[in-house]
């Protein structure tokens, strides 16, 4: 997996290539982020997946690269709560419950949290979530003091500082996600036990990387999720620590989500509509 290639297009956003490859299939995600387009009636994200087969190089499958990165942006946070959270976790937060906390939700649901608490300042995005999922409404402290907490804002405003947090805890970092970007203090990201999907990703764009320019946090100081999952690093260190872990969003999650797509397709459990190039 290269880095992700940006291709800005100012004033209005940037478009991201993102390539992967794996598991004999190869992919190409091609995403943008243009902010100003809700107020053309058009979402800030969208873009295609091109799914081709790694022995032949023919393309598969073309997918909605919405539908994938939502997917797998859930499915990550999902993972790092079952590798890094305390065995007794039950209790989820969501802090911004748009798109992407929404399926974060419905993740954690599908990984047995089955409690929590949404809260957003959209009172009707937080009221769906919760009703969709059985959970509550409530503000952000409500959702703060739930064991595993996950943050899905759009990264322009502070939602957690470290008096927010409390021994046995796990932060999911979703929202910062590119330079500029971040949704807890430095103080609170430096006083926890550090882990994140990719370092260079993480320190140059992600929650963690204010805290590294500062100087309050080295590359010794976080682990990759990866190396936890495949064993090679240890995950949380005990039950009181505080566990944080930074997702910035990799093309090998969506590879794995395109893939499932694709099996499912063949098994016939999908429909897709077929085109000749
Ligand atoms: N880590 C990843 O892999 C990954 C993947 C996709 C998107 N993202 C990022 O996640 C963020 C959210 O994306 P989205 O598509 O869900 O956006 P969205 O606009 O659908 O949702 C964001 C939500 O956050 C709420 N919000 C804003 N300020 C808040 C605050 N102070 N407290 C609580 N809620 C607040 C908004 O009301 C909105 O409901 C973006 O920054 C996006 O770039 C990260």
């Amino acid at each position: 997996m290269p880095a992700k290639i940006y291709l800005h297009s100012p004033p209005f956003g940037d478009f991201r290539a993102m390539p992967a490859r794996g598991g004999g299939v190869a992919l190409l995600k091609w995403i943008t982020s243009f902010p100003g387009n809700p107020e053309r009636g058009l979402p800030t994200v969208m873009g295609v997946i091109c799914l081709s087969d790694a022995e032949t190089g023919a393309p598969l499958m073309l997918l909605d690269a919405r539908a994938v990165t939502a997917l797998r942006t859930g499915a990550v946070a999902a993972v790092a709560t079952q590798a890094l959270a305390p065995g007794s976790a039950s209790t989820v937060g969501i802090v911004g419950c748009g798109l992407h906390g929404a399926w974060t939700a419905r993740c954690l649901v599908a990984a047995g949290y089955s409690q929590g608490v949404c809260a957003d300042p959209r009172e009707d995005a937080a009221a769906a979530l919760a009703d969709e999922l059985g959970w509550s409404v409530g503000s952000r402290e409500d959702a703060v003091r739930c064991d595993v907490v996950c943050c899905v804002t759009p990264g322009s405003q502070v939602v957690i500082d470290a008096g927010d947090l409390r021994a046995g805890m796990h932060l999911n970092m979703l929202g910062a996600d590119g330079p500029g970007k971040a949704e807890a203090t430095v103080g609170a990201v430096a006083s926890c036990t550090l882990f994140c999907d990719e370092w260079h990703q993480a320190s140059h764009g992600g929650e963690l990387t204010a805290a590294i320019a500062g100087g309050l946090v080295a590359r010794e100081q976080v682990t990759e999720l990866g190396a936890v999952l495949a064993g090679e690093a240890p995950g949380r260190p005990g039950p009181a620590a505080v566990t944080l872990f930074d997702s910035t969003g990799l093309a090998i999650q969506d590879l794995a989500v395109a893939q499932a797509a694709y099996h499912a397709w063949q098994a016939g459990a999908v429909q897709a509509q077929e085109v000749s190039l």
